[in-house]
């Protein structure tokens, strides 16, 4: 790993740590029923990626650390959810996650489904809980954006198209493929990415643009790992889009189209934090690493 990939990581481990210490704090103790797989789907690895988008973006902005802690954890809680429904039989159909087997296999199908919903209603919790310090309009616009983000006309909308696309024969062209990824990964990461400006009062705008960006960068990336990672270091089975007849940026464009589409991307995402001079640079790091990474 080059220079700056450890720089990135020692900054990114630095945040998944803080984000864990919260959602050990957060999540249900032993007494509740889903305790143990609750913690089996948010606390058994990860990047954190989108935790740490949150904590960044607030940092950007000078918000104190207790209010964006809860954004990066409520983000982490929402996209395990998607994770945990997207590896349902009935889904991806997906055995291992996190290095892990999932939670449907480790438990059971009903167990998984349920983990799911606790955990998109903790998001919200987590967003919604009384907190001193925070006007209650910051948190309801927190709290809209996020839904807005996950629900119909975001990742739930992706994740339509994505298993109505694989039912077709009809296959996607490339608009199509990006709308899909930007709804499907790319809306989570917006709303990670936006919170800290919310938080702050600030207009989102700038960071929307290095956010989509980002979102899409990030998916093509995980379509590249799907054809070329390593199963052990990304912790999930590959392989598996082409077999499910994916439409995916590889699949179109193949690998040195799609890893050109990646940098572009990048580049453009990191276009986008000019306003925010040299107090952005962690921020243009994770653009960089999106692309480079191998998990
Ligand atoms: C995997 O997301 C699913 C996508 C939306 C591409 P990540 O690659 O961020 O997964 P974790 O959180 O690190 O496990
Ligand atoms: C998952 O996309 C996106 C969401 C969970 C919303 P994928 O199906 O490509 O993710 P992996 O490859 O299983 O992580
Ligand atoms: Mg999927
Ligand atoms: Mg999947
Ligand atoms: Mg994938």
């Amino acid at each position: 790993m080059d220079s700056e990939g450890l720089q990135f990581h020692a900054v990114l481990s630095q945040a998944a740590t803080r984000v864990e210490d919260a959602l050990e704090r957060l999540l249900p103790g032993e007494d509740a029923m889903l305790s143990a797989p609750m913690r089996h789907a948010v606390l058994s690895g990860g990047k954190r990626m989108r935790g740490f988008l949150a904590l960044e973006s607030a940092a950007l902005f000078r918000v104190p650390p207790a209010q964006s802690i809860r954004t990066a954890a409520a983000v982490e809680c929402l996209h395990a959810y998607s994770l945990v429904h997207d590896d349902l039989p009935s889904m991806d159909d997906d055995d291992m996650r996190r290095g892990k087997p999932t939670v449907h296999v480790k438990w059971d199908e009903a167990t998984a489904v349920l983990v799911g919903d606790a955990l998109q209603t903790l998001a919200f919790e987590i967003l919604s809980a009384p907190q001193g310090g925070i006007d209650p309009r910051i948190q309801v616009r927190l709290i809209h954006r996020l839904a807005e983000a996950a629900g119909a006309f975001g990742m739930v909308a992706g994740q339509a198209f994505d298993v109505a696309a694989e039912k077709t024969d009809a296959s996607l062209n490339l608009d199509e493929v990006s709308m899909l990824q930007s709804l499907k990964t790319g809306e989570l990461i917006v709303w990670a990415v936006e919170s800290g400006a919310i938080l702050a009062r600030q207009d989102p705008g700038p960071l929307r643009g290095y956010a989509t960006d980002l979102g899409l960068a990030f998916q093509v990336a995980d379509d590249i790992l799907d054809v070329e990672g390593d199963a052990d270091a990304v912790g999930k089975k590959l392989r598996k889009d082409e077999a499910a007849g994916k439409a995916t940026f590889v699949s179109l464009m193949g690998i040195a189209g799609a890893r050109q589409k990646a940098r572009d991307l990048v580049d453009s995402a990191c276009s986008h934090l000019a306003p925010y001079g040299s107090s952005a640079e962690n921020l243009r790091l994770a653009a960089r690493f999106a692309i480079k990474r191998t998990s």
